[in-house]
């Protein structure tokens, strides 16, 4: 039985394709589920794809995905700088979980520099665009077949 991957996805990224596209590019999130539909299925692995602007109902996947799931991806978007309660999520979870940023955070602003996430997070993919979650879903194959 092949391994789920939950993708959770954080608050505007509903508007990709038409929120800052010199930052985010032209790619939907629709697209990037497409694709992701399309990674998984090469790798064997079922996900379920979510986003939402409202941090409880994100609190609220992850803690169901600890009992559904076998891994995470997170882009959480601006929770990312500022949620303990995702970060405690994930950690009560203890699910492997990869967190990916389709921009580089680094490069931005000071404030996009600190995450809550990566405290929790198995590792971090940043800057790759859309490629970043198909990434994330070969380092969770990875780490499965260990
Ligand atoms: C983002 C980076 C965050 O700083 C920002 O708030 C987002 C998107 C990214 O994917 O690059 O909404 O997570």
């Amino acid at each position: 039985m092949g391994k789920s991957v939950l993708i959770v996805n954080g608050p505007n990224l509903n508007l990709l394709g038409q929120r800052e596209p010199e930052i985010y590019g032209s790619t939907t999130l629709e697209d990037i589920k497409s694709l992701c539909e399309t990674s998984a299925r090469k790798r064997e692995l079922t996900i379920s794809f979510m986003q939402s602007n409202h941090e409880g109902d994100m609190v609220d996947a992850l803690q169901k995905a600890g009992s559904t799931h076998d891994g995470i991806i997170i882009n959480a978007a601006a929770y990312t700088h500022t949620s303990v309660a995702l970060m405690d999520a994930i950690k009560a979870v203890g699910l492997p979980c990869i967190e990916v940023h389709l921009s580089n955070v680094f490069s931005r602003e000071t404030f996009r520099h600190k995450s809550y996430i990566s405290l929790a997070a198995t590792g971090v993919i940043c800057g790759f665009g859309a490629k970043g979650y198909e990434l994330a879903l070969d380092a969770l194959a990875d780490i499965f077949e260990q």
